[in-house]
Protein backbone atom coordinates (compact mmCIF):
# COMPACT_ATOMS: atom_id res chain seq x y z
CA UNK A 1 0.00 0.00 0.00
CA UNK A 2 2.42 2.36 1.32
CA UNK A 3 4.96 1.67 -2.06
CA UNK A 4 1.81 2.03 -4.13
CA UNK A 5 1.05 5.25 -2.90
CA UNK A 6 4.29 6.42 -3.23
CA UNK A 7 5.07 5.29 -6.98
CA UNK A 8 1.70 7.35 -7.56
CA UNK A 9 3.39 10.10 -5.70
CA UNK A 10 5.94 10.01 -8.15
CA UNK A 11 3.63 9.81 -11.52
CA UNK A 12 1.89 12.86 -9.87
CA UNK A 13 5.33 14.74 -9.57
CA UNK A 14 6.11 13.73 -13.05
CA UNK A 15 3.15 16.04 -14.47
CA UNK A 16 4.33 19.09 -12.27
CA UNK A 17 4.04 22.03 -15.49
CA UNK A 18 6.57 21.70 -17.74
CA UNK A 19 6.93 25.26 -17.45
CA UNK A 20 8.66 24.51 -14.27
CA UNK A 21 11.04 21.61 -15.63
CA UNK A 22 12.18 23.97 -18.61
CA UNK A 23 13.29 26.22 -16.46
CA UNK A 24 15.17 23.86 -14.42
CA UNK A 25 16.73 22.30 -17.23
CA UNK A 26 17.91 25.03 -19.03
CA UNK A 27 20.37 27.67 -17.08
CA UNK A 28 21.50 29.85 -19.58
CA UNK A 29 17.23 30.69 -20.27
CA UNK A 30 17.08 31.30 -16.56
CA UNK A 31 19.75 33.74 -16.50
CA UNK A 32 18.58 35.82 -19.40
CA UNK A 33 15.60 36.43 -17.43
CA UNK A 34 15.25 39.25 -14.97
CA UNK A 35 16.16 37.51 -11.54
CA UNK A 36 13.53 37.85 -8.51
CA UNK A 37 14.22 40.91 -6.75
CA UNK A 38 12.73 40.59 -2.97
CA UNK A 39 13.00 44.64 -2.54
CA UNK A 40 10.92 44.86 -5.64
CA UNK A 41 8.47 42.24 -4.13
CA UNK A 42 8.88 44.40 -0.68
CA UNK A 43 7.49 47.40 -2.58
CA UNK A 44 4.90 45.47 -4.24
CA UNK A 45 3.74 43.80 -0.68
CA UNK A 46 3.39 47.41 1.20
CA UNK A 47 2.56 49.51 -1.10
CA UNK A 48 0.79 47.42 -3.39
CA UNK A 49 0.75 48.22 -7.45
CA UNK A 50 -1.30 51.71 -8.15
CA UNK A 51 -1.60 51.73 -11.99
CA UNK A 52 -3.29 48.26 -11.85
CA UNK A 53 -5.51 49.34 -9.13
CA UNK A 54 -3.90 46.17 -6.62
CA UNK A 55 -3.68 47.31 -3.16
CA UNK A 56 -1.03 46.51 -0.29
CA UNK A 57 -0.95 43.36 0.53
CA UNK A 58 -0.35 43.84 3.37
CA UNK A 59 -3.86 45.14 4.42
CA UNK A 60 -4.98 42.08 4.42
CA UNK A 61 -1.89 39.24 4.55
CA UNK A 62 -0.34 41.70 7.55
CA UNK A 63 3.12 42.74 8.39
CA UNK A 64 6.23 40.80 6.73
CA UNK A 65 3.31 37.95 5.94
CA UNK A 66 1.97 37.76 9.26
CA UNK A 67 -1.61 38.40 9.01
CA UNK A 68 -4.26 38.88 11.95
CA UNK A 69 -6.89 36.09 11.45
CA UNK A 70 -7.70 33.06 9.81
CA UNK A 71 -9.55 34.64 6.86
CA UNK A 72 -6.47 35.32 5.01
CA UNK A 73 -3.76 33.27 5.42
CA UNK A 74 -0.18 33.82 6.49
CA UNK A 75 2.62 33.85 3.66
CA UNK A 76 5.52 34.05 5.80
CA UNK A 77 8.52 31.94 5.20
CA UNK A 78 6.22 30.44 2.36
CA UNK A 79 8.39 29.08 -0.36
CA UNK A 80 8.26 31.60 -3.62
CA UNK A 81 7.96 29.02 -6.13
CA UNK A 82 4.73 28.05 -3.86
CA UNK A 83 3.48 31.82 -4.01
CA UNK A 84 4.38 32.11 -7.99
CA UNK A 85 2.02 28.83 -8.52
CA UNK A 86 -1.09 30.15 -6.26
CA UNK A 87 -0.92 33.26 -8.23
CA UNK A 88 -0.39 31.86 -11.34
CA UNK A 89 -3.13 29.02 -10.22
CA UNK A 90 -5.75 32.06 -9.04
CA UNK A 91 -4.88 34.43 -12.29
CA UNK A 92 -6.04 31.05 -14.73
CA UNK A 93 -8.58 30.50 -12.28
CA UNK A 94 -9.57 26.94 -13.68
CA UNK A 95 -8.29 24.55 -10.21
CA UNK A 96 -8.19 27.79 -7.99
CA UNK A 97 -10.26 30.99 -8.03
CA UNK A 98 -11.05 33.73 -5.32
CA UNK A 99 -13.49 36.62 -5.51
CA UNK A 100 -10.94 38.26 -3.51
CA UNK A 101 -7.06 37.29 -5.28
CA UNK A 102 -7.78 36.27 -8.36
CA UNK A 103 -7.92 39.53 -10.40
CA UNK A 104 -4.96 41.10 -8.38
CA UNK A 105 -3.26 38.14 -9.49
CA UNK A 106 -4.69 38.82 -13.50
CA UNK A 107 -3.10 42.30 -13.46
CA UNK A 108 0.24 40.82 -12.17
CA UNK A 109 3.03 39.98 -14.34
CA UNK A 110 5.11 37.03 -14.11
CA UNK A 111 8.12 39.00 -12.80
CA UNK A 112 5.72 41.06 -10.18
CA UNK A 113 4.72 37.49 -9.16
CA UNK A 114 8.59 36.04 -8.63
CA UNK A 115 9.34 39.18 -6.63
CA UNK A 116 6.35 38.98 -4.33
CA UNK A 117 7.30 35.35 -3.59
CA UNK A 118 10.92 36.14 -2.95
CA UNK A 119 10.17 39.05 -0.40
CA UNK A 120 7.77 36.70 1.06
CA UNK A 121 9.83 33.26 1.27
CA UNK A 122 12.84 35.66 3.49
CA UNK A 123 10.18 36.42 6.04
CA UNK A 124 9.91 34.36 9.44
CA UNK A 125 6.06 33.06 10.08
CA UNK A 126 4.82 33.87 13.54
CA UNK A 127 3.66 30.28 14.88
CA UNK A 128 0.24 29.80 16.87
CA UNK A 129 -0.68 27.17 19.01
CA UNK A 130 -3.00 24.15 18.89
CA UNK A 131 -6.05 24.94 21.01
CA UNK A 132 -8.21 21.77 21.56
CA UNK A 133 -7.36 18.21 23.00
CA UNK A 134 -8.50 16.73 19.66
CA UNK A 135 -5.72 18.66 18.60
CA UNK A 136 -3.10 18.08 20.25
CA UNK A 137 -4.08 14.65 20.39
CA UNK A 138 -5.82 13.20 17.32
CA UNK A 139 -4.00 16.31 15.18
CA UNK A 140 -0.82 15.49 16.40
CA UNK A 141 -1.30 11.31 15.42
CA UNK A 142 -2.84 12.05 12.16
CA UNK A 143 0.25 14.64 11.16
CA UNK A 144 2.86 12.29 12.19
CA UNK A 145 1.61 8.99 10.80
CA UNK A 146 -0.92 9.25 8.94
CA UNK A 147 -4.81 7.41 8.82
CA UNK A 148 -3.44 3.73 8.10
CA UNK A 149 -7.06 2.39 7.57
CA UNK A 150 -8.04 5.07 5.24
CA UNK A 151 -4.73 4.89 3.26
CA UNK A 152 -3.86 8.30 4.41
CA UNK A 153 -0.90 9.63 4.38
CA UNK A 154 1.21 11.31 7.29
CA UNK A 155 1.21 15.07 6.13
CA UNK A 156 5.06 14.91 7.52
CA UNK A 157 6.22 12.95 4.41
CA UNK A 158 5.83 15.79 2.61
CA UNK A 159 5.31 19.36 4.69
CA UNK A 160 8.08 17.67 6.74
CA UNK A 161 8.11 17.05 10.45
CA UNK A 162 8.17 20.96 11.56
CA UNK A 163 5.32 21.89 8.41
CA UNK A 164 8.26 23.62 6.73
CA UNK A 165 7.49 22.03 3.81
CA UNK A 166 9.82 21.07 1.11
CA UNK A 167 10.26 23.31 -2.03
CA UNK A 168 9.42 23.81 -4.67
CA UNK A 169 6.04 21.53 -4.49
CA UNK A 170 5.22 21.14 -0.84
CA UNK A 171 3.80 24.05 0.65
CA UNK A 172 5.39 25.57 4.42
CA UNK A 173 1.85 25.06 6.23
CA UNK A 174 3.64 24.87 10.53
CA UNK A 175 1.86 27.64 12.18
CA UNK A 176 -0.39 28.46 9.62
CA UNK A 177 -4.03 29.53 11.55
CA UNK A 178 -6.18 26.64 11.51
CA UNK A 179 -9.55 28.41 10.26
CA UNK A 180 -6.99 28.81 7.36
CA UNK A 181 -5.85 25.39 6.61
CA UNK A 182 -9.44 23.92 7.34
CA UNK A 183 -11.20 25.80 4.89
CA UNK A 184 -8.21 24.65 2.22
CA UNK A 185 -8.52 21.08 3.71
CA UNK A 186 -12.28 21.56 3.13
CA UNK A 187 -11.92 22.99 -0.62
CA UNK A 188 -9.75 19.97 -1.75
CA UNK A 189 -12.59 17.73 -0.40
CA UNK A 190 -15.18 19.15 -2.06
CA UNK A 191 -13.39 19.82 -5.63
CA UNK A 192 -13.39 23.78 -5.03
CA UNK A 193 -9.89 23.68 -4.68
CA UNK A 194 -8.38 21.62 -8.09
CA UNK A 195 -4.99 22.81 -7.93
CA UNK A 196 -3.05 19.65 -5.62
CA UNK A 197 -4.44 16.53 -7.12
CA UNK A 198 -2.75 14.89 -4.46
CA UNK A 199 -4.53 17.13 -1.90
CA UNK A 200 -7.58 16.56 -3.11
CA UNK A 201 -7.20 12.46 -3.16
CA UNK A 202 -6.13 12.77 1.02
CA UNK A 203 -8.69 15.30 2.22
CA UNK A 204 -11.05 13.25 0.44
CA UNK A 205 -10.72 10.25 2.84
CA UNK A 206 -10.97 12.21 5.92
CA UNK A 207 -13.92 12.96 7.97
CA UNK A 208 -14.59 16.64 8.81
CA UNK A 209 -13.33 15.76 12.17
CA UNK A 210 -10.18 14.50 11.55
CA UNK A 211 -9.49 17.79 8.96
CA UNK A 212 -10.54 19.73 12.02
CA UNK A 213 -7.99 18.37 14.35
CA UNK A 214 -5.08 18.28 12.30
CA UNK A 215 -5.94 21.76 11.07
CA UNK A 216 -5.75 22.88 14.72
CA UNK A 217 -2.24 20.70 15.87
CA UNK A 218 -0.66 22.45 12.83
CA UNK A 219 -1.34 25.98 13.90
CA UNK A 220 1.15 25.08 16.60
CA UNK A 221 3.65 23.44 14.66
CA UNK A 222 6.97 24.20 14.30
C1 LIG B 1 -8.48 42.15 0.36
C2 LIG B 1 -7.64 41.17 1.02
C3 LIG B 1 -6.43 40.64 0.25
C4 LIG B 1 -5.43 41.36 -0.39
C5 LIG B 1 -5.30 42.86 -0.55
C6 LIG B 1 -4.49 40.37 -0.87
N1 LIG B 1 -4.90 39.11 -0.53
FE1 LIG B 1 -3.93 37.36 -0.95
N2 LIG B 1 -5.44 36.29 -0.13
C7 LIG B 1 -6.57 36.82 0.44
C8 LIG B 1 -7.48 35.74 0.81
C9 LIG B 1 -8.83 35.90 1.45
C10 LIG B 1 -6.84 34.54 0.44
C11 LIG B 1 -7.39 33.10 0.56
C12 LIG B 1 -8.12 32.75 -0.71
C13 LIG B 1 -8.69 31.35 -0.69
O1 LIG B 1 -9.35 31.01 0.26
O2 LIG B 1 -8.45 30.60 -1.63
C14 LIG B 1 -5.56 34.91 -0.14
C15 LIG B 1 -4.63 33.99 -0.61
C16 LIG B 1 -3.39 34.34 -1.11
C17 LIG B 1 -2.36 33.39 -1.50
C18 LIG B 1 -2.43 31.87 -1.37
C19 LIG B 1 -1.73 31.46 -0.10
C20 LIG B 1 -1.65 29.98 0.17
O3 LIG B 1 -1.16 29.63 1.25
O4 LIG B 1 -2.04 29.18 -0.67
C21 LIG B 1 -1.30 34.12 -1.97
C22 LIG B 1 0.00 33.58 -2.49
C23 LIG B 1 -1.67 35.52 -1.87
N3 LIG B 1 -2.93 35.62 -1.34
C24 LIG B 1 -0.83 36.57 -2.24
C25 LIG B 1 -1.22 37.91 -2.21
C26 LIG B 1 -0.39 38.99 -2.74
C27 LIG B 1 1.00 38.81 -3.34
C28 LIG B 1 -1.10 40.14 -2.58
C29 LIG B 1 -0.74 41.55 -3.02
C30 LIG B 1 -0.38 41.71 -4.42
C31 LIG B 1 -2.36 39.79 -1.94
N4 LIG B 1 -2.38 38.43 -1.73
C32 LIG B 1 -3.34 40.69 -1.59
C33 LIG B 1 -6.81 38.16 0.66
C34 LIG B 1 -6.07 39.22 0.15
C1 LIG C 1 2.05 13.18 -1.06
C2 LIG C 1 2.41 14.48 -0.60
C3 LIG C 1 1.48 15.19 0.38
C4 LIG C 1 1.00 14.69 1.57
C5 LIG C 1 1.22 13.33 2.18
C6 LIG C 1 0.23 15.77 2.15
N1 LIG C 1 0.26 16.87 1.35
FE1 LIG C 1 -0.63 18.67 1.72
N2 LIG C 1 0.05 19.39 -0.09
C7 LIG C 1 0.78 18.66 -1.00
C8 LIG C 1 1.00 19.49 -2.16
C9 LIG C 1 1.77 19.09 -3.42
C10 LIG C 1 0.36 20.73 -1.92
C11 LIG C 1 0.33 21.97 -2.84
C12 LIG C 1 -0.83 21.92 -3.80
C13 LIG C 1 -0.78 23.11 -4.74
O1 LIG C 1 0.16 23.18 -5.54
O2 LIG C 1 -1.62 23.97 -4.67
C14 LIG C 1 -0.22 20.64 -0.60
C15 LIG C 1 -0.95 21.65 -0.01
C16 LIG C 1 -1.53 21.57 1.24
C17 LIG C 1 -2.26 22.64 1.88
C18 LIG C 1 -2.54 24.02 1.31
C19 LIG C 1 -1.55 25.01 1.87
C20 LIG C 1 -1.86 26.44 1.54
O3 LIG C 1 -1.09 27.29 2.02
O4 LIG C 1 -2.80 26.74 0.83
C21 LIG C 1 -2.66 22.17 3.10
C22 LIG C 1 -3.44 22.93 4.15
C23 LIG C 1 -2.17 20.81 3.23
N3 LIG C 1 -1.48 20.48 2.08
C24 LIG C 1 -2.37 20.02 4.34
C25 LIG C 1 -2.00 18.67 4.43
C26 LIG C 1 -2.35 17.81 5.54
C27 LIG C 1 -3.13 18.23 6.75
C28 LIG C 1 -1.83 16.58 5.25
C29 LIG C 1 -1.97 15.29 6.04
C30 LIG C 1 -3.30 14.84 6.36
C31 LIG C 1 -1.15 16.69 3.97
N4 LIG C 1 -1.27 17.98 3.51
C32 LIG C 1 -0.45 15.66 3.35
C33 LIG C 1 1.26 17.39 -0.83
C34 LIG C 1 1.00 16.56 0.24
Amino acid sequence: MKLKFTLSVLSLLLTIPASTLSLANTGAEAVAQTKPDANKGEAIYTKGIADKNIPACLSCHGANGNSGGGANPKLAGQHSAYIFKQLQDFKNKQDRSSPIMSPYAANMTEQQMKDVGAYLAKQTIKIGSAKTVQGIELGQKIYRGGIASKGVPACAACHGPTGAGIPAQFARIGGQWSDYTKAQLMAFKNENRKNGPMMATIAARMSDKEIEAVSDYIAGLK
